[in-house]
């Protein structure tokens, strides 16, 4: 049947135990596991609809869509077709829209990939499968695959070279940690030089520290799961830190080297321990391949966090909190 339509929506991510590197680049099969937590009240919508007229116009945040980001939403449509089941028509339109651009310092691939996954399984009449739709939204942009389920997610590694087990699993609800905040502290809205695709690209086949970086990650990630299910701040803030510290070295030891941080990006982690020191505050960052610090609070930190950004040089603060499963929607965006 032609004219199947669905739309989905899902929450970014941020990773606590980080992705850096594949070993394989087709699939997008990573090294080593990772384990993130989904952020509300971000989130990106995805609408689908195949149609029985041959074409395909696919519109991110209102643009057409163009080279590489067209590409890889056409093969995740392409992958969901090539499975058969139902007729599905010639052509298909897709759109995709955030409600956090670049102001927000965070991608949004993640979530709009996650969305897209659900959104065209649903639109293919497929039923709802968080492992299928987590493995593939991961062949759209890795760090996807941690964003189809909510709260705090593992996406483990896997062992096989088809990649079927290489998803994400969530390991605890949002509401097992409701008071758990993260803010981001915006920096620079720029789009960053070299992308995590190349960055880790260049870290896995350069980096004499990558092998060390990888068995690192694989170990932190039961320690960090550990922490959250006691909801130890401390324990999982301390390990995000030095998690993070560990991926940047592995790339800032690849040739060329590759440094996401800014002069600012280190006034707010200096900012950040000072605080702890001298006052107690109760707070630890996280950094992806970017220059936008991610804080981990509590409620009872938020305040003072977000005005230790501020005064630290950060342009914006973007507050959140876990969030919940990417969830199918009736308010199409077409
Ligand atoms: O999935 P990608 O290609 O956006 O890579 C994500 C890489 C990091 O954000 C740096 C880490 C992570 O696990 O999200």
């Amino acid at each position: 049947m032609s004219g199947a339509k669905a739309t989905a929506v899902a929450h970014p991510n941020i990773a606590l135990v980080k992705y850096w590197g594949k070993r394989d680049e087709a699939l997008i099969l990573p090294h080593q596991s990772s384990f993130s937590v989904t952020l509300a009240p971000l989130a990106v919508t995805a609408t689908v609809e195949f149609r029985s007229q041959p074409g395909e116009e696919i519109r991110i945040n209102g643009k057409d869509a163009a080279g590489k980001e067209r590409a890889r939403v056409f093969e995740l449509v392409s992958a969901v077709r090539a499975q058969g089941g139902r007729e599905l028509g010639g052509g298909v339109v897709v759109e995709t829209r955030g409600d956090f651009p670049a102001a927000a310092g965070l991608a949004s691939s993640a979530a709009a990939f996650a969305a897209l996954a659900v959104a065209v399984r649903a639109a293919a009449g497929a039923g709802r499968d968080a492992r299928a739709e987590s493995i593939l939204a991961r062949t759209g942009s890795g760090s996807a695959c941690r964003s189809v389920q909510g709260g705090f997610v593992v996406w483990h590694r896997g062992e096989r070279s088809d990649g079927t087990d290489s998803f994400a699993e969530q390991k605890f609800p949002a509401a097992h940690w409701p008071e758990l905040r993260l803010l981001v502290g915006v920096v620079s809205r720029e789009e960053k030089k070299v992308s995590s695709r190349d960055g880790m690209r260049t870290t896995v086949e350069t980096s004499p520290f990558y092998a060390a970086w990888a068995a690192a990650a694989e170990r932190d990630v039961p320690t960090a799961v550990d922490w959250v299910r006691r909801r130890d701040l401390e324990g999982l803030g301390r390990l995000a830190e030095q998690n993070a510290w560990r991926m940047h070295a592995s790339a800032m030891g690849a040739s060329p080297p590759c440094c996401y941080l800014l002069p600012q990006t280190l006034r707010i982690i200096q900012a950040l321990a000072a605080a702890r020191e001298r006052d107690g505050l109760r707070a630890w960052f996280t950094l992806d391949a970017g220059p936008n610090p991610v804080v981990l609070t509590d409620a009872g930190g938020e305040e003072a966090v977000a005005a230790l950004l501020r005064e630290a040089g950060a342009a914006e603060v973007v507050r959140c909190h876990p969030g919940g499963d990417a969830a199918l929607s009736s308010e199409h965006l077409f």
